[in-house]
């Protein structure tokens, strides 16, 4: 039994079955797609609403010092999973790592972990897209009833509540959509990507190139406020827990692994695309943080559209460029649940394959090479969470379940250069033991600051998830049963 659980499957058998076919997936993605679906993942409602409040709370002006400390631990666990991709390029990403590593039992509790990650947060960011369309509709003088746009459940200090409204239709609207995309294929899906980020980026540079010359350095004095007296509330604890909260703008660059079985070079291409995305919204954060500190006083941002709010402060200078800040929010939260959609089907699809989870959702459509009905899965169980719960509640576990994915990744490129030191490595990830351990280090750290309820919700998915194995994977799986 124990041997049966930790089985681990052969990275050379791993690459002669996706060689054979590319498991029906087309490789269609150049380096600059996956660089943009990498932006496409990115950019989102942390650079749009989290920054202010964590500027406000947290770090003040020198929250540009958290979001630089945040992206280097993020870069350490992306030269990780750039080695991954690069050697293992298929599109079960940390599952299939896991799987090469650590045996069969842990892949499956990684990749049930990466399906809460991925599904948790494409269903909390379209949550967040619908509170952005009814804003920008209000706007328009369009208002929908709330019983329509509002959560059906929610979870008080009493416990869970009916909150009287029948579901939160325009969440559930944009999975669908979006899902529809992707049924569609991954060529097009990239291409209206590519839109959608040049859309975002576009607005965020407007931002910064305009709003330069409305900084009143006053407002950056004093550049790190003097802490309160509280851990965390200004001060260097405050940019340390500033990083933490602005760790979740960063998320989404490690869904682009999923992609990698769809890459036309995935090799050279994995590396770029995962390293490029994460130094280019590093810049772009730093940049849209200083200026919006500098615009308006951090203690005023607090507020749901902190960016929407350091416009209007400016009186008649950038009037017009409020309505393009709104879009480019909706936009840009479209395309976080694109790819987060396409790597929770990848993940589904990738699982199936090896047949821990029912062999439908590896069926691949031979036209447009979609898994098709692990898109549509994907979708109905997004659509449900969205539509049902609240924001608070389905955020909350996306951090949890992307640290420990992290952990795994950096401390298995440790296991694998021990176990199997002489692979085909085309990246390599540098200064070796160092970064994995510091880049595990850190994810562990921030895993054990979160509170007692995201580890209680979190053991409770995980016992979902053995039971799930204990009950049907282990008695299909493959690997473990060949005939
Ligand atoms: N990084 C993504 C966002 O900020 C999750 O929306």
């Amino acid at each position: 039994m124990i041997e049966r659980l930790f089985k681990k499957k052969d990275i050379a058998t791993i690459l002669s079955e996706s060689a054979k076919d590319n498991g029906g997936l087309k490789r269609s993605l150049s380096a600059a797609n996956l660089v943009t679906l990498g932006i496409g993942a990115i950019v989102g409602t942390g650079i749009f609403v989290i920054t202010g409040q964590a500027a406000a709370t947290y770090a003040g002006p020198a929250l540009t010092i958290s979001f630089l400390i945040s992206a280097l631990s993020c870069v350490m666990a992306g030269l990780c999973y750039a080695e991954f991709a690069a050697m293992i390029p298929v599109a079960g990403s940390v599952y299939s790592y896991s799987y090469t590593t650590m045996g069969e039992f842990l892949a499956w509790f990684i990749g049930w972990i990466l399906i809460l990650e991925y599904l948790f947060a494409c269903s909390s960011v379209s949550v967040g897209w619908s509170g952005y369309m009814m804003s920008l509709l209000d706007g328009w003088g369009v208002h929908l009833p709330m019983h329509m746009i509002t959560p059906t459940f929610d979870h008080t200090d009493s416990g869970w509540i009916w909150t009287g409204s029948i579901v939160n239709f325009p969440a559930v609207f944009i999975v669908v959509l979006v899902s529809a995309l992707l049924v569609g294929g991954i060529k097009q899906s990239a291409w209206i990507n590519n839109v959608i980020v040049v859309i975002k980026v576009g607005v965020i540079l407007l931002f910064i190139g305009f709003g330069i010359s409305f900084i009143d350095t006053n407002n950056w004095q004093p550049y790190i406020p003097e802490n309160t007296g509280q851990f965390g509330e200004f001060g260097w604890s405050g940019i340390l827990r500033g990083a933490g909260v602005v760790f979740y703008a960063f998320l989404g660059f490690d869904a682009l692994s999923t992609a990698a079985q769809e890459a036309k070079n995935p090799q050279k291409d994995m590396p770029k695309g995962i390293l490029i995305s994460l130094l280019i919204c590093a810049v772009l954060y730093v940049g849209v943080t200083a200026v919006l500190t500098g615009i308006i006083n951090y203690k005023e941002l607090d507020v749901p559209a902190p960016i929407a709010l350091a416009i209007d402060s400016t009186g008649e200078g950038l009037a017009w460029l409020s309505p393009f800040i709104k879009l480019g929010a909706i936009a840009g939260l479209s395309s976080v649940i694109l790819v987060m959609m396409l790597g929770q089907s990848r993940i589904y699809y990738a699982i199936s394959k090896d047949g821990l989870l029912p062999k439908v959702f590896s069926k691949i459509n031979v036209k447009n090479g979609v898994p098709r009905n692990a898109t549509i899965f994907a979708c109905a169980v997004t659509a449900l969470f969205a539509g049902l719960f609240p924001l608070h509640v389905l955020s909350e576990l996306v951090s949890i379940g992307t640290l420990m994915a992290f952990t795994i990744v950096c401390l298995s490129i440790l296991i694998l250069r021990k176990t199997q030191p002489s692979l085909n490595r085309p990246f390599k990830t540098p200064f070796v033991p160092f970064v994995p351990l510091l880049g595990a280090g850190i994810c562990i750290l921030q895993m054990l600051s979160l509170p007692w309820t995201t580890w209680s919700r979190l053991i409770i998915w995980t016992i979902f998830g053995v039971i799930i194995y204990f009950t049907y994977g282990i008695k299909h799986s493959k690997l473990n049963n060949p005939r």
